[in-house]
């Protein structure tokens, strides 16, 4: 085993700079998360069909594709969600925006909470895992991502809504939040032509967010304003270098009390502001 996890990683090192890591979680895959313990145990040897399974795995991930899509399954924020092929891998840098949402709505007794652009769900269930007495929802427009969406959230208690969040019909059904949070699509044109081989695989609708990739910070401050309560909040992730736009865009929409989250580096990961 220990013969066949360095060859993995050697190949791997083709595609990746994490080899040993990616390697480790192939194996994982096939063998299951405990083999390392069966490893040291001497219970383990490999059958013709689990090396097959691993060398399937391991030619998808040497053409290009992302491992989270190839394990089916991604961990954010301690949580552990379904991710394939049409919707947006959940990035450990949107936790900044979970940690800024849970901060807005701290005191606030049975918060009522909009998750726009919700791709997998993550920020709607990181939201939920934190507050039980949160009510909330989570919108998503397209289809592959909308049905990934409805399985991670089957069981949780969010509401999965299937709508355009750039329609102001779709933000007129919603009144009294108390929270909208967004991880909008938000790359430049410009950004979307350098796009790692592994970004390239995940959805341009969750990526694009127009020639300067401010199209959503445009209109949902605007659209999704008369659905928060007075006092209430948005706080949305951006780009890296969008602050100021994002701010001005916020203020033009009517908000007051920008204020900025960071992450562990000090770079401004998410904006929000009062209504
Ligand atoms: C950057 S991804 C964020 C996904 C998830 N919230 C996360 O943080 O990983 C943006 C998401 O917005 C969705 N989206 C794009 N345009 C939309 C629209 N007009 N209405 C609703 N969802 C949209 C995309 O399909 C994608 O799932």
């Amino acid at each position: 085993m220990v013969r066949l996890r360095a060859e993995v990683s050697r190949r791997l090192a083709a595609v990746t700079e994490d080899s040993d890591f990616e390697a480790e979680v192939l194996l994982e895959t096939v063998f299951g998360r405990d083999y390392r313990i069966r490893e040291i145990s001497g219970k383990i040897k490999p059958t013709e069909e689990e090396l097959s399974r691993l060398e399937g795995l391991l030619k998808r991930r040497l053409s290009g594709e992302p491992l989270q899509y190839i394990v089916g399954e991604w961990e954010f924020y301690g949580l552990n969600l379904k991710v394939r092929k049409g919707v947006l891998i959940p990035r450990q840098d949107t936790e900044a925006l979970v940690e800024a949402a849970l901060s807005l709505i701290d005191g606030v007794k049975g918060p009522r909470v909009m998750d726009l652009c919700s791709g997998t769900g993550c920020v709607a269930l990181a939201i939920k895992s934190q507050r039980k007495d949160a009510e909330v929802w989570a919108a998503e427009l397209y289809p592959e991502a909308f049905e990934i969406l409805c399985e991670n959230l089957s069981g949780s208690g969010v509401s999965a809504v299937n709508a355009d969040v750039l329609s102001a019909e779709a933000a007129k059904k919603f009144s009294g939040l108390d929270l909208i949070t967004a991880n909008p699509p938000y790359l430049t044109e410009k950004d979307m032509e350098n796009l790692q081989r592994e970004v390239r695989a995940e959805p341009k609708t969750a990526l694009y967010g127009g020639i300067d990739g401010l199209d959503f910070y445009r209109a949902l401050p605007k659209i999704w304003r008369g659905s928060l309560k007075g006092g209430g909040h948005i706080a949305m992730e951006i780009g890296l270098g969008q602050e100021s736009d994002v701010s001005e865009l916020l203020k033009e929409a009517g908000f007051k009390s920008i204020g900025f989250k960071t992450d562990l580096t000090g770079r401004v990961r998410a904006v929000f502001a009062e209504k």
